[in-house]
């Protein structure tokens, strides 16, 4: 546009943000304009960005740190100090690649194979479930065994808990915050744990376990026990974290059954579907970043240390960059798309940046998961189908009340 843009004219907006959650940045964006704002959050001037355009500009190679770049609550529960998110250049490029080492062909079908044994083992067939409450314990078994962790030592309850505390605390102020850190700590001590035997050479050969207890930093020396246990629960947590969109296939399955049947009878169909699940419903709200180098966005200068917040959401969901944005529709991923308007879990090359390494595995899970949904032909009893959009991470009210039909042997 060539103007700097708008600052808001209320002196803070944390409050607004709060009621108004996944909405917050794209409404006033669509009511200014613009692809982006100027306001306060707890005090703090940010830049609140949208669209793909602004992708494209936050995800630029190196221009953006995420240290300093989250409120500090979400920083304690979801990442820590010396883990993959807090480092930059080389040695972030080097950890890195331990866990895009990890999404192999084989990797992949691996948990795509475990998710199934785990769904068919928790026996939901026949009786009417919650699935927000049945994923969480499968996926949690799913990504103990993906890692190459014993079921019998890993105590799997007790590790949901935390998962589920972790995920669903972080945008939490207050006791469940606290209850959430609490329930963290106890998974990093377990963590550590896990870490320490695996060193002793327990972990089976080429497992994410063994591989994590092996890494070495570019100097050579081994990662130190607390940040290898935190990475360790930086690949447990985010995989059980792959419910909440199981959950929302779940819902536009049972809400538009006739695009399911619509759908061309291939595992890409699938993929696309999983694809519109990640691009439509409202999970990872926005991602946040501080400036490390000076550039111009849309006629706006920033400068080092600048703080900058991209929406995620609603740019996989911004009116300019996708037509009849709101409407459910997997076919639409069958064309080639602006690669910085799909955006649900971050954008720019995987080798290097901070986009999450974690796509495929997610895009995987998410896709047998949906098959396995499909094949147990879900009938949904009368229930409060709504999606709050001012909590997150949303979900919706029911928890998805399903009745499953034992899938045919
Ligand atoms: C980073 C979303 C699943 C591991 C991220 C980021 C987002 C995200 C938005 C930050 C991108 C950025 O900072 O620019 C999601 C969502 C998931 C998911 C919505 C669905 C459940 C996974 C899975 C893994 C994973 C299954 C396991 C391998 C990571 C790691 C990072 C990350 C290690 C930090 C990467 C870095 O800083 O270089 N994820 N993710 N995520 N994710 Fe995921």
């Amino acid at each position: 546009t060539g103007t700097p843009l708008p600052h808001l004219k209320a002196p803070d907006s944390t409050l607004s943000l709060l009621r108004e959650g996944y909405d917050f940045i794209s409404r006033r964006c669509d009511r200014l304009g613009t692809d982006g704002f100027r306001t306060r959050l707890m005090l703090r001037p940010v830049t609140c960005l949208r669209g793909p355009r602004a992708a494209r500009a936050f995800y630029a190679p190196g221009r953006m740190t995420r240290r300093g770049a989250m409120p500090g609550g979400v920083l304690a529960l979801l990442q820590d100090k010396g883990s993959v998110q807090g480092l930059d250049d080389a040695a972030h490029r080097h950890r890195r690649g331990l866990f895009l080492g990890l999404m192999t062909p084989e990797g992949l079908d691996r948990a795509r194979d475990l998710l199934r044994e785990e769904w068919q083992a928790a026996g939901m067939g026949g009786r009417e479930i919650v699935l927000a409450e049945e994923i969480g314990p499968i996926l949690t078994r799913t990504a103990l065994r993906w890692c190459g962790i014993e079921l019998e030592d890993a105590a799997p309850r007790l590790r949901h808990e935390e998962f589920e505390a972790m995920i669903g605390g972080a945008a939490l102020i207050g006791p469940g915050h606290w209850r959430a850190r609490l329930l963290r700590r106890r998974s990093e001590a377990w963590a550590r744990e896990v870490i320490r035997i695996a060193r002793a050479g327990t972990a089976p050969p080429h497992s994410p376990l063994a591989r994590l207890a092996r890494h070495r930093d570019p100097s050579g020396l081994a990662l130190p026990r607390d940040v290898a246990a935190v990475e360790l629960l930086n690949l447990l947590r985010p995989i059980v974290a792959v419910g909440r969109f199981i959950v929302f296939s779940a819902h536009a399955m049972v809400t538009q059954p006739e695009v399911f049947a619509a759908l061309p009878d291939t595992p890409r169909a699938l993929e696309w579907w999983g694809d519109e699940v990640r691009r439509l419903y409202p999970f990872f709200p926005a991602i946040g970043g501080r400036v490390r180098e000076r550039f111009d966005f849309e006629g706006q200068g920033f400068a080092p240390g600048d703080w900058v917040l991209l929406d995620l959401h609603g740019t996989d969901t911004d009116p300019g960059a996708w037509p009849d944005p709101l409407r459910f529709d997997p076919m639409r991923h069958a064309q080639a798309r602006n690669a910085f308007a799909f955006v649900p879990q971050g954008a720019g090359p995987m080798e290097s940046g901070h986009r999450c390494p974690g796509e495929a595995l997610t895009a995987a899970l998410l896709a047998e998961a949906t098959a396995l949904l499909h094949a147990s032909r879900p009938e949904a009893p009368p229930q409060d189908l709504r999606i709050a959009r001012n909590r997150v991470p949303a979900a919706p009210v029911s928890g998805m009340r399903l009745r499953l039909q034992e899938p045919p042997p």
